[in-house]
């Protein structure tokens, strides 16, 4: 059983020991969608404000959803399309105060307003995207985006098999 409560009154902490709880929960463990499946569980119970913590798996070109928390989501994504596909077409973090501003933001869950999405990366390739949504107004901000590059890191090591 894994027994991972954790709470911190500053992100930089949260983050920190978020990273260290993620490192230990993939250690040893080949299994990308296990391990992607443990990370979606851990944020979702561990960062307060969010409606929607999860992945898109790089399929050949195209998002394909993987494992989350939350409501049920669009299953197929373009590269390009909306928040998620802006990241996987960039390789940059996309972090959006309001998504109804977001040309071609697709709205899988109308509570959500602020999104951010951070691209994994191995070797140069994109692996999946790391998905967050909340339904509070720029939510998230500069530490929470350094906090979820970290844990985008930790993954990126983890997810060496294709998808
Ligand atoms: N809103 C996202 C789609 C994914 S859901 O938020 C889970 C987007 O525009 O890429």
């Amino acid at each position: 059983m894994h027994d991972f409560t954790i709470t911190a009154d500053d992100k930089p902490t949260l983050y920190r020991d978020l990273a260290a709880a993620l490192k230990g929960l993939v250690a040893g463990e080949p299994d990308p969608i296990a391990n992607m499946a443990n990370a979606a569980a851990l944020i979702f119970e561990s960062v307060p404000g969010l409606n929607w913590a999860g992945f898109y798996r790089n399929v050949c070109g195209e998002l394909v959803l993987g494992p989350f928390q939350g409501r049920p989501a669009c299953i197929r994504i373009a590269f390009g399309q909306g928040v998620c596909g802006a990241a996987a077409a960039t390789l940059k973090v996309q972090r959006v105060d309001d998504v109804r501003s977001f040309p071609g933001h697709i709205a899988c869950d109308a509570a959500s307003v602020s999104e951010l999405v951070v691209p994994i990366v191995r070797d140069g390739h994109l692996i999946a995207v790391l998905d967050l949504d909340s339904p509070d107004a720029a939510r998230f901000d500069e530490e929470d985006e350094a906090g979820f590059v970290a844990l985008a890191a930790v993954l990126g090591r983890s997810l060496a098999v294709l998808l």
